[in-house]
This record gives structure tokens, C-alpha cells and sequence, in this order.
């Protein structure tokens, strides 16, 4: 390919180097100053490169020739350095020279796959979630891009919703905390560097409640659960210094997310103070017309641009109508002014005034394919994502010299499943994905004798298999079986009303169970599924998700003693569909169940227990951890004190391990009512065999406030209870009072 040097690339824009000395804001205005509506409009407008399409695919064969036109500002979907660099250099053909920006969905990884955004988040690990994030970032960053459509921060309560898998789960302070790890994580040491991306954070707001968990669905909630429960994430990201947001699909309270001033302008561009940009959701603006709060494509462009839409994906609303709003004076210039100049800034942060291409360069991109210190940190992370959900008679860890171990399932053997939903290694088949056989197989001595049987499909109908299945069973000293959903059964546009295990799976657990051999069932899937009879029955359950191209070894090493497991549910699991929403932080209700047998005229289901089938923060380890001595410094606090709560956690197993002590709290008497628990700290404590430790959390006002019927957030002076221990039931409590 012809490679432009800089310095005719910039012969007709000198403007660039004496503006080198000036602010980022002075080049922005210089560069606004000199260019023209069309132009402006063409910053605000982004198009699908077309790679692979995430979502409906527009006829468009004159993208080039606009891009040359300067009518477009950024580009999705475009895969590798050398396609970047072909379609920036189209971009250097147009009068102004502004470099496009290429966003991608680099959601869990970019060609090393990391465990889905779910099942990291069952890590409860910071650092790790962010060391995730940073080699994506890498990796992608090498490949040309500049900005990934993530992380997605929406609490989710309900795992129908197939987006679940992309978050962090149900809660606000965990999910608060991982957003910004994610965000540091993307960008690293800051905009600028070339191993650094701008982060996106979505869908701005509310999507994960979609009424039903049925994808793109409406939203309708009050203001207090919307800033209590769902906005937290978001400032959380905003104020670890995120780029750009992308607004929703869902419209919320009868606006749609895409034309609510009330979000963006209110809210997140004034309250938070955000001075990145916002861009749609991919023909968000133009999907108005079906939720019909505007009468025409000029209208939802009218409407998006007030609300404070700077960057229209896919739509062409902007792109056709922006124009004549301005020339017919419905629009004022100073408001695409200012959409331009939040979009610029961005370019000129990122460098890509001074060096259009710096992302693309192929060697760079080249030396993070197969990258053994990326597999080695996706190992971990997907090691630190594996939930242990039950493990009768310590029947894990297996030995690594069994005779014979019976392999049976649909997903033993899968390869591409192990991704799950957004996962671009199909794109480059030179990176090697382990499978949970081949993991096994690395594992066990020479002398095991391993037997394989896939019993049934995924999705299938079909028993056939399942003979096959028992005689190998019936042979073998241990089962390990692995069982769930394919790895496009949860993410977008995947929202599912049964999330039972798919197929004749659940019954063929039941078969194998029945030979009666010592069964481990491990469970793959992008949401909490709903697997009774095997909760009930195996004598060992392991919770996978999706663990990404180092899939394979992790499981083995969980399963033979290497890892021992220590990740806890960031979500709640319901028992059955009828359940749904099951979420820990629950209003007590003006008629509580005293248990879950007490049926007489309480809130409650006379067919269902209220809890469910596993509780959020639940996981656990091959050792046991006690907790003991729970204590407060103090009964009562005034307001301008802090108080700390101490509690002694010994490991009375067999096993070092590492537990996530987790302090909630509960606000017993408030002017508007209080959860029943509210999670508000948790630290991991690693303890070899026989050790106790003391765990302390400190806490002030800061951390009980809320938000009263005015939508005001501060603190009531009262009655507290303060909860710890290892989920969110098993706890130790103790009260204080806030005078
Ligand atoms: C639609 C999805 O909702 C969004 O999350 C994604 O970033 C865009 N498509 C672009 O792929």
C-alpha cells in the first residue's frame, strides 16, 4: 500500500503545526473555524465499516466517496491495521484532513478472549478486571483502533435479558467499581498513548431493565431506583475519566434514551460535568420514529442533537437533515458547534491530528497475536471467574492418576462456544483456543485413560447419544461433564423466555447421574441459567460462563486442585422463570416472609420458595472459611465520624484459599424505605490452611446515603445494621446508631 508522508498529508492544513503550542481547546476552534456545515456534519456521522454488522445492515456504496468529502466522522467494524490505515488514508484525502476514528466492540478481549464481562465480574478482582481490559486495549489499539463500544455498565435483575452476560450483574456498588476498572483499564495511562482506547460507556441509561428482559424493550422505573440502582455505574465511569458514552435503545419513563435531555444534557453533561462525547446506539435515532415521539427522520434528528446526541451510529438522520434544520434556523449552529468540538477534542487527545495512522501498525499488531503473556492473564482471570456452586463429600478437586475419567457433554469438545458472544477471534483462526478436553487432557497422568461421549447436541431434541453417553459413564471412575448454552444464546438480541438448560441436556445429567458414578457438571453459559434437577442432584456443580480462548486450561486447573476456586455470583439465580426479577438488595416489604415456608398472608408464592436457588455474592472454595468476633469501635456514631467494623475469618479447611469477606448494610428506618441489604464493601484475604486473619472496614456517612423523595442523597441520622460474611445470607450482623 502507497504511504502518504506526514509532511504532504499536512502541506494544506499548516494551521495543525502552529497550533501546536495552543490548547487542545485553541486547536479545536481553529480547526471548527475552517470548516464547513457540511463538513461539521459529516464529524457527527458514523458508519459501520462493515467487517461483520452489528446490527441491521444499511445499503450505502458511496462510503468512500463521503468519507472523501469529509462527511463522515469515524467508522465501526473495520478489522485490522492494514484496513484501518487504507480507509484513514481515503480520510486524508478530504479537504480538511480530519482523521476518522474506528470503534469496534472489544468487549471481552480482542484476539486473546477473556471470560465474558459476567464472569469476570464473579471474580470480584479490581485489578485483574483491569489488567483485562488493558491488554483488549493492546491488542486492539495495535490493530487500528481507537475506541471500543465498552464497558457496558448496565445493572442487569433479570437473565433473560441476553445482554446480562456484558455487564457486571445486579448491583450498583460492585458495579460502580468494576465500571471504572474497565474504563482505567481502556485507557490506560491516558488518551495519547498508542496502546491506550478510548472506553464507551452504555447504554446510557437503564437498558438492562427492559420490561420482560425482552431485548430493545421499554423502560419505565421511578427517578429514585433510576439514580440509586442504575445511574451509579455510569458516574462511576464518568468520573474515572471516560471518553464517550453511547445512549440506549430503551426508551425510559415514554422518552426514548436517545432523544432524553434529561439524561444527557441534565444529567450526565451538566450534573457530571462530562465533556467527552455521546453517540447513538447503532440507528438509535432514527428507531425513534418507531417508538413515535417524533414524526420524521428531521424530527429524531432535531430531537437526538437538543438532547445532546453528538454522534449519530448508523441512522444518516444527522447526515440528512441537520443541514436544512440549520438553514431553516430550527437548529442553532452553536448546538452542532458544540457536538463537533466534543468529538474533535477527542481526535486531538488520541494524537491522531499529528499522526493519523500511529494505531496502525502492523508489526505492533502482529507481536500481540498468540502473545503468551495475554493467554497467561486470560488463564488467570478465567481461573479467578469459575464459581463453585457445590461440592458434596469434597469430591473436588479430582486426583490427577484416575484410572478413568468419562468426558460427556455437547461442550466438552466445543472449540468457538468457549468465546461466547462478542469475541472477534473467529476472525483469525492463527490463535488457538483450549478446549475443556484438551485442558483435561494436559492435566491428567500418562496413565488415565480418557473416554468421551458428546450424548446429545446443544439445542437438540435428540436422545441418541445418550447410551453411548452411559456405557462411558459406566466405565469410568469419575464424570466430568459439561453442559449449557452455545455461545450465541446470550448477548444481543438473545433474550430467551426459557433459560432452562437448551435441549435434552438437563435429562441427560439426570442419565448419568442414574449410573451412579461420583458426577461433576460444569455449566457454560452467558447468564444464570436454571438447572434444578442437576442443583439438586449432581454431587458437584461448576459455573463456567464463558471463559474465552483459555478456557480449556483454567477448568483443569480448577478441576484437578491447581486453581482452587474462589469467585462469587455477582448476580442472583432464580429457581425458576416465575421468580424473576430475584435481586439481594429487596425492599422488605409491608408483609415480609418470616422464611421461606410462610405462606399466610404474606409476600410470597404459594408454589415457589422467595429465595433463590443461589444468592448473590455465593461461591465456594475447596477449603472452609469461619467467620467469628464479629465487632464495631463504636455503638453509636456521630455524623462526622467514622466508624469500623472487625470480623475474624479463619480457613478451617484443607486447602490455602482466598474468600471475598463482603460488608453490606441496612438502614432500618428512613423517610423513603431502605433494601433489606445493600452491599457497600468487600476485600479479598487470601489464608493458607489452619490461618486467621482479622478483617476491618471503615465507613462514614458517605457511604449511607440515599436518595429521598426530592431526589436528594444524603444520609438520615437513625438505626443501622451492618452485615458480614461470605454471600450475601451467611452473614454475621451487628447494629449502631447514626446520631
Ligand atoms: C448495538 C449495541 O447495542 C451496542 O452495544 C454496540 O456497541 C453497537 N450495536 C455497535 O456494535
Amino acid at each position: 500500500m502507497k504511504k502518504i508522508p506526514f509532511t504532504l498529508l499536512f502541506l494544506g492544513s499548516l494551521f495543525y503545526a502552529s497550533a501546536q503550542k495552543k490548547s487542545t481547546d485553541q486547536k479545536v476552534d481553529s480547526v471548527l473555524r475552517m470548516m464547513t456545515l457540511t463538513e461539521k456534519i459529516g464529524q457527527l456521522n458514523q458508519y459501520s465499516g462493515g467487517d461483520d454488522d452489528t446490527g441491521p445492515t444499511t445499503k450505502d456504496g458511496d462510503k468512500h466517496n463521503q468519507i472523501k468529502k469529509g462527511m463522515v466522522g469515524s467508522l465501526l467494524n473495520v478489522t485490522g491495521a492494514k484496513a484501518t490505515r487504507a480507509l484513514q488514508e481515503i480520510a486524508m484525502q478530504s479537504r480538511m484532513k480530519i482523521p476518522l476514528l474506528f470503534g469496534q466492540d472489544v468487549i471481552h478481549g480482542y484476539r486473546t478472549t477473556f471470560p465474558i464481562p459476567l464472569a469476570e465480574a464473579a471474580s470480584w478482582d479490581l485489578p485483574a478486571i483491569e489488567r483485562s481490559a488493558r491488554i483488549a486495549a493492546t491488542e486492539a489499539s495495535a490493530a487500528g483502533i481507537h475506541w471500543t463500544f465498552a464497558p457496558m455498565v448496565d445493572i442487569a435483575r433479570d437473565p433473560r435479558w441476553g445482554r446480562i452476560m456484558e455487564g457486571a450483574g445486579e448491583d450498583p456498588y460492585l458495579g460502580s467499581l468494576i465500571a471504572a476498572a474497565r474504563v482505567k483499564g481502556f485507557q490506560g495511562n491516558g488518551l495519547g498513548n498508542t496502546n491506550a482506547v478510548m472506553a464507551c460507556v452504555k447504554h446510557f441509561a437503564a437498558y438492562g431493565a427492559a420490561v420482560g428482559g425482552r431485548d430493545y424493550n421499554s423502560v419505565d422505573m421511578s427517578l429514585r431506583q433510576l439514580h440509586e440502582i442504575y445511574l451509579p455505574p455510569f458516574k462511576a465511569a464518568a468520573e474515572a475519566g471516560a471518553a464517550t458514552f453511547m445512549n440506549s435503545f430503551n426508551d425510559l419513563n415514554g422518552t426514548p434514551a436517545t432523544g432524553n435531555k434529561y439524561l444527557q444534557r441534565n444529567i450526565l453533561k451538566g450534573e457530571w460535568k462530562f465533556s467527552g462525547f455521546v453517540v447513538s446506539d447503532w440507528g438509535s435515532i432514527g428507531e425513534m420514529l418507531n417508538h413515535g415521539n417524533v414524526r420524521d427522520s428531521a424530527d429524531a434528528a432535531f430531537t437526538a442533537l437538543t438532547a445532546g446526541s453528538d454522534m449519530d451510529m448508523e441512522s444518516r438522520c444527522y447526515k440528512n437533515n441537520l443541514a436544512t434544520l440549520v438553514k431553516d434556523k430550527k437548529i442553532k449552529i452553536e448546538l452542532i458547534d458544540d457536538a463537533v468540538k466534543r468529538i474533535l477534542r477527542k481526535k486531538f487527545e488520541m494524537g491522531l491530528f499529528d499522526d493519523p495512522y500511529k494505531f496502525c501498525n502492523e508489526q505492533r499488531e502482529n507481536e500481540q497475536r498468540n502473545n503468551i503473556q495475554n493467554l497467561l492473564a486470560a488463564k488467570i482471570m478465567a481461573e479467578k471467574s469459575i464459581v463453585l456452586l457445590k461440592n458434596e463429600n469434597n469430591i473436588l478437586p479430582l486426583s490427577k492418576n484416575i484410572k478413568t475419567i468419562a468426558c460427556i457433554g455437547p461442550l466438552i469438545k466445543a472449540v468457538r462456544e468457549n468465546l461466547g458472544f462478542w469475541s472477534f477471534q473467529w476472525q483469525d483462526d492463527t490463535v488457538k483456543i483450549v478446549t475443556v478436553w484438551e485442558g483435561i487432557k494436559n492435566k491428567v497422568s500418562a496413565g488415565t485413560n480418557m473416554l468421551y461421549a458428546k450424548g446429545c447436541g446443544i439445542k437438540d431434541s435428540s436422545r441418541a447419544g445418550f447410551a453411548e453417553a452411559i456405557a462411558a459413564a459406566v466405565k469410568a471412575d469419575v464424570v466430568v461433564m459439561n453442559v449449557g448454552e452455545a455461545g450465541d444464546m446470550s448477548g444481543e438480541a438473545k433474550s430467551r423466555s426459557n433459560i432452562g438448560l437448551p435441549g435434552v441436556q438437563e435429562e441427560l445429567v439426570k442419565a448419568i447421574i442414574a449410573t451412579g458414578k461420583p458426577v461433576v457438571v460444569m455449566i457454560s453459559a452467558g447468564r444464570p441459567l436454571i438447572f434444578n434437577y442437576t442443583a439438586d442432584n449432581a454431587p458437584a456443580i461448576i459455573y463456567n460462563w464463558w471463559l474465552g480462548t483459555q478456557a480449556g486450561n483454567a477448568v483443569a486447573d480448577v478441576l484437578f486442585g491447581d486453581y482452587n476456586p474462589s469467585a462469587k455470583l455477582p448476580v442472583s439465580f432464580p429457581r425458576t422463570e416465575g421468580q424473576i426479577p430475584v435481586y439481594y438488595n429487596h425492599f422488605n416489604t409491608g408483609r415480609p416472609a418470616a422464611n421461606d415456608s410462610d405462606v399466610n398472608y404474606v409476600s410470597a408464592y404459594t408454589d415457589l420458595l422467595n429465595s433463590p436457588k443461589y444468592p448473590f455474592g455465593y461461591g465456594l472454595s475447596y477449603t472452609n472459611f469461619a467467620y467469628s468476633n464479629i465487632s464495631l469501635d463504636k455503638n453509636i456514631m456521630a455524623a462526622t465520624e467514622k466508624i469500623s467494623a472487625t470480623i475474624t475469618i479463619t480457613n478451617t479447611g484443607n486447602f490455602a484459599g482466598e474468600e471475598t469477606v463482603q460488608l453490606y448494610i441496612r438502614d432500618m428506618v428512613g423517610s423513603v424505605i431502605r433494601p433489606v441489604k445493600e452491599l457497600k464493601g468487600f476485600q479479598k484475604v487470601f489464608l493458607q490452611k489452619g490461618e486467621s486473619k482479622n478483617v476491618s472496614f471503615t465507613f462514614s456517612t458517605a457511604d449511607l446515603r440515599f436518595y429521598n423523595d426530592q431526589l436528594q442523597y444524603n444520609y438520615e441520622p437513625g438505626n443501622f445494621k451492618i452485615f458480614i460474611g461470605g454471600n450475601s445470607v451467611d452473614v454475621k450482623e451487628k447494629e449502631f446508631i447514626l446520631k
